[in-house]
């Protein structure tokens, strides 16, 4: 069994446990992270446009009135594995002082068939009796396939539960944020992708070398180490995803822990060990950059993937 596999395995349990408490709390995460917009190093384009649209209409709601804004609405994270698209969303439920419903759509498309839309429409109930509230739709993936690639009948009353869902935020619900995160935005239902909906699509991608820096500093804070000169583990690390960087970190902690256990004595982590896990590891992200080249060069009407392209020119990726 994959990880993946066994994580999904995991999930399933765990929700029917909770669905035989009758805990209406069974699909959802109600919570307040605690990691903020600090921990998440570098993305400062996107914590730009998450503040624009997020943040401050909340705390300054009389200048999004001027001009006649209301406070609302939603974006959709897409990029790469690995590089804080969910991270990120957390970290904007500890940025502002409002509640969090955190979905995780295989969770819900896993429950009973026929469910699942009673299932969205309670969490979208109690997101407005929790008002101001941010709704974070992650792995936006399982759900929303075009129309005809529709497994099930179910999968598709499920898309059309959060249409409805999502207009409705519109047309009454001032102060109802809505996130939604995926690797594939272009097999979402273009339904999804309308004005309104999720039309606003936000690019989280891999961070660039100063910014590997910052979250392999973010990594190792607090950790014994001696003579690390983590600008030279980011300049070799092209193209690592956050995710990957924190596996390298990893890596390096268990040689030193491993030489702490043979010694009886803390010893720190060294350049040597960073070195060692960066050469044993990939960047994970290059897979998703040649299918995401493909949709943007080859049927990307709208021109979302511009952006991808610029990416990948700028980073000569083939
Ligand atoms: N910019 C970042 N700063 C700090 N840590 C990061 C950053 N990006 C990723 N990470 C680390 O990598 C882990 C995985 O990131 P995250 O789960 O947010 O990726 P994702 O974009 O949601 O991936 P997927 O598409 O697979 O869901 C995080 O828990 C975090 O430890
Ligand atoms: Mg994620």
């Amino acid at each position: 069994m994959s990880d993946r596999d066994e994580i999904a395995e995991q999930r399933r349990k765990n929700l029917k446990l909770i669905h035989f408490n009758h805990d209406d709390q069974s699909l959802v995460e109600s919570e307040k992270p605690k990691e903020t917009f600090a921990d998440v190093g570098g993305l400062e384009d996107v914590k730009k446009k998450i503040r624009m649209n997020f943040i401050l209409p909340l705390e300054q709601p009389e200048v999004f009135a001027a001009y006649g804004k209301h406070a609302g609405g939603s974006l959709l994270l897409f990029g790469p594995p690995g590089c804080g698209k969910t991270f990120l969303a957390r970290a904007v439920a500890g940025e502002i002082d409002a509640n969090f419903l955190h979905i995780e759509l295989q969770a819900i498309l896993s429950m009973y068939s026929g469910q699942s839309e009673h299932n969205l429409h309670d969490i979208f109930e109690k997101a407005r009796q929790s008002k101001p509230c941010v709704i974070f739709i992650d792995e936006l993936d399982a759900m929303g396939g075009s129309r005809h690639q529709m497994r099930q009948h179910h999968d598709r009353m499920l898309v059309n539960q959060l249409l409805l869902e999502l207009d409705g935020l519109q047309a009454e619900n001032d102060k109802v944020f809505v996130i939604g995160a995926t690797n594939t935005p272009w097999y979402l239902d273009s339904a999804l992708r309308r004005p309104g909906r999720f039309n606003h699509l936000v690019f989280v991608p891999p961070p660039e070398e100063a910014e590997r820096e910052t979250i392999l500093g973010l990594k190792l804070a607090g950790k014994p180490a001696n003579g690390l000169n983590l600008s030279k583990i980011a300049a070799d690390t092209r193209l690592f995803s956050g995710a990957d960087l924190d596996q390298v970190v990893k890596d390096a902690v268990e040689s030193a822990m491993e030489r702490t256990f043979e010694t009886g004595i803390i010893q720190p982590i060294t350049m040597d060990d960073l070195k060692k896990a960066v050469k044993s590891r990939k960047p994970t992200t290059l897979e998703w950059f040649s299918t995401a080249r493909n949709y943007a060069t080859f049927s990307d009407v709208n021109q979302d993937y511009q952006i991808v392209l610029d990416y990948a020119k700028k980073h000569s990726l083939k």
